[in-house]
């Protein structure tokens, strides 16, 4: 008796201390960035001095009145896709160099963002538009750096120009806000190589992955389509590589990428459903779940503490999932350049006979809409329907608000002038998912088995998965 005790009391204990610790890693998130001996993901020097909103105090913050703080959400959330915090804008860091103030940009500008209206670190950023960053940034730093002379400004100046004309560049930049265009590593290894880009690469534009259960997901392969090998951390610094353009600061910083990944990342845990479930309902659904999804996405259950236990996931050929292809794309003469580039020792491949997507787990996936690694599908109700009649527009404004979230569904709200919407989308309206933009297609991840399924089949299946 006193043993069980004991043994309940430890495990409540240890329970407690997993969800203290993902609190905890997410706050270290927020404040994690890798600016480095004038190296990093930055913009040009002492711009941010101006833009107050770079890593404001609560104290700071109260006495900013209420219409200066609307601006700062209308340019920074509405345009940009930044989130702006109660006391901070994530993501955005103001580094003191050299007597200069730096704009710095962390992991969690793109890997923070909403869901309902809750802010969770780790979850991918559903807004944000790197294209526009790129193109305001592109256009302010060049004039103000017409007006500097010092050397140590005109390095970090430089870098902070070649990373605006790479995001800026409409050829391979991201159509839509919330995704982020994959190319923009690639041109790291066409120009340490030499190898002119422009032309040779597809735009490969995805939604930004959740964060949760990475250890096990490292296994399998790094990124949606599981190409990078993970034995090594290396590859989560990918979007940093191309940005600060430099092997050397890549090099320099590794140690606490490696830390900071399994002492941080590695903490997080998927965030719990915070509306009502059915609990009928989604028992009924677990068991469609465990005959039918499991194959391809394993079966999901929680430890005695309560919490998730994490599996390794499969890997599922494009000719099988069905899904945009977009992303697979170029990969024969990149696989070349990464492996003769000057980081192949630490990045590495894994080749495999065919390409294609992993079957994610599915923790915490009432936060992760759109669905699909191209965000295409813009609630689970829709994923679990033929391509044909799923939504082909959706807006991406105020993504992760309240307001945009249906809980019938789960995901995004439609909209109720699906006309207007279409036009507004043909005419290239960034705030708007377009399915027949390249790299859009919500075409795939529709299997026999589905045909089969009733509306309460789906319904319980949608009921199970706010269990997850
Ligand atoms: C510009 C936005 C951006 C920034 C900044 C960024 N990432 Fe990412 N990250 C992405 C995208 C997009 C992907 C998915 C790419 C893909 O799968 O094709 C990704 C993938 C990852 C993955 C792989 C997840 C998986 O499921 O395989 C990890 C880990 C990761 N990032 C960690 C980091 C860390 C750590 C930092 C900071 C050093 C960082 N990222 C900075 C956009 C970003
Ligand atoms: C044949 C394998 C396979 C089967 C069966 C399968 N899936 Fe998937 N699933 C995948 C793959 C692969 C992806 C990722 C595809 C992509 O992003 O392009 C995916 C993605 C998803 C996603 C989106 C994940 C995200 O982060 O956006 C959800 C939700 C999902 N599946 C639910 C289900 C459910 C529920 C079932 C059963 C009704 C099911 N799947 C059956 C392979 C499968």
């Amino acid at each position: 008796m006193k043993l069980i005790f004991v043994l309940f009391f430890s495990l409540h204990l240890f329970s407690q201390s997993k969800k203290d610790l993902s609190i905890k890693a997410q706050k270290d998130f927020l404040n994690l960035h890798f600016f480095e001996n004038g190296r990093g993901m930055t913009i040009s020097p002492n711009i941010s001095k101006y833009l107050s909103m770079f890593r404001l105090t609560n104290d700071d913050l109260k006495k900013i009145p209420r219409w200066k703080k609307s601006i700062y959400k209308k340019i920074l959330e509405d345009r940009y896709g930044l989130n702006v915090l109660d006391d901070q804008v994530a993501g955005l860091f103001n580094v003191k160099y050299k007597n200069m103030d730096v704009g710095v940009l962390g992991c969690v500008a793109c890997h923070g963002g909403k869901a309902a209206g809750q802010f969770v670190a780790g979850l991918g950023n559903k807004i944000v538009d790197v294209y526009k960053i790129g193109v305001d940034a592109k256009r302010i730093q060049s004039t103000w750096g017409r007006f500097h002379n010092n050397p140590d400004f005109k390095e970090i100046h430089k870098v902070a120009m070649n990373f605006s004309n790479v995001i800026s560049d409409s050829s391979i930049s991201n159509l839509t806000r919330g995704l982020i265009p994959d190319s923009v590593i690639k041109t790291y290894f066409y120009k340490e190589a030499g190898v002119d880009y422009k032309g040779q690469i597809s735009r490969a534009q995805v939604k930004v992955p959740h964060l949760w259960g990475l250890k096990e997901k490292r296994k399998t392969g790094i990124f949606w389509g599981a190409e990078f090998n993970g034995d090594e951390i290396g590859w989560e610094f990918g979007a940093e590589l191309f940005a600060s353009d430099s092997a050397e600061h890549f090099k320099a910083v590794l140690p606490k990428l490696r830390s900071s990944v399994k002492n941080i990342v590695y903490k997080f845990q998927a965030p719990e459903y915070p509306f009502e479930v059915d609990e009928k309902l989604a028992a009924q659904g677990k068991k469609i779940f465990n005959t039918s999804c499991f194959k391809c996405h394993g079966v999901h259950n929680r430890g005695l503490d309560g919490y998730p236990i994490y599996h390794q996931p499969k890997f599922i050929p494009v000719r099988v999932s069905k899904t945009d292809d977009d992303r697979l794309k170029d990969f024969d003469r990149y696989i070349g350049l990464v492996q003769s580039s000057s980081v192949s020792d630490i990045l590495k491949l894994n080749i495999r006979k065919e390409m294609g997507y992993v079957a994610p787990n599915l923790w915490g996936i009432w936060s992760r809409f759109p669905y699909l690694h191209n965000a295409s599908v813009p609630t689970l109700d829709a994923l679990m329907r033929e391509p044909q009649k799923r939504p082909q527009v959706f807006s991406m404004f105020d993504a992760g608000e309240k307001y945009r979230f249906d809980q019938k569904k789960i995901g995004l709200t439609l909209p109720k002038r699906r006309k207007q919407m279409l036009a507004k989308a043909k005419a290239g309206d960034r705030n708007i998912y377009y399915t027949k933009r390249e790299g859009h297609s919500n075409s795939g991840h529709y299997y026999k088995f589905m045909a089969q399924f009733t509306e309460n089949d789906i319904k319980s299946l949608v009921e199970y998965m706010k269990t997850l």
